[in-house]
């Protein structure tokens, strides 16, 4: 017989009851059963960063989590940043600005490990921001524009804009 359990996760805001595998990661939860498919996954093992999501207000790797574990705790995913469809977080639209992307697979991992780390406080110098965010890794090489994209947001963060017009 198949081992599942009914847990309810708290996403983006809003209570998602799922049925699974307390084996199953919270990545999959997300990506599987919630058909929330912004989170990515890159590797699975906890090497890339193109999972990451926040727990709690904190950024994990999703893939070395299990849904199970978050249950319960505020869970923030990419598709909860902006908080209408003509307005994009400061992280978001300043990556669409200094073209911080090209494939845009691990953007969302890059843009959701980027608010942690202005939030951290790890973006107030360029090798802050790179140590920071060396846990994110990005094929296309758009390391030099994601940094200006943080050093860009972080100013207006720092200003208490949150979000911009589009
Ligand atoms: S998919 Fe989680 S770190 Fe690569
Ligand atoms: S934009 Fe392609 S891997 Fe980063």
């Amino acid at each position: 017989m198949k081992n599942v359990e009914t847990i309810t996760l708290h996403i983006n805001g809003s209570d998602r009851s799922l049925a699974i595998d307390p084996r199953t990661t919270l990545l999959d939860a997300l990506r599987e059963h919630l058909g929330l498919t912004g989170t990515k996954k890159g590797c699975d093992h906890g090497q890339c960063g193109a999972c990451t999501v926040h727990v709690n207000g904190a950024r994990v790797l999703s893939c070395l989590t299990l849904a199970v574990q978050a249950e319960g705790l505020p869970v923030a995913t990419i598709e909860g940043l902006s908080r209408s469809e003509d307005e994009l977080h400061v992280v978001q639209a300043a990556f669409v600005r200094h073209d911080a992307f090209q494939c845009g697979y691990c953007t969302p991992g890059q843009i959701m490990s980027a608010v942690a780390c202005i939030r951290e406080g790890h973006a107030g110098s360029d090798s802050d921001i790179r140590e920071y965010m060396s846990g994110n890794i990005c094929r296309c090489g758009a390391y030099a524009n994601i940094l200006e994209a943080i050093k860009d947001a972080a100013g207006s963060l720092a200003k208490g804009i949150e979000h911009e017009t589009l």
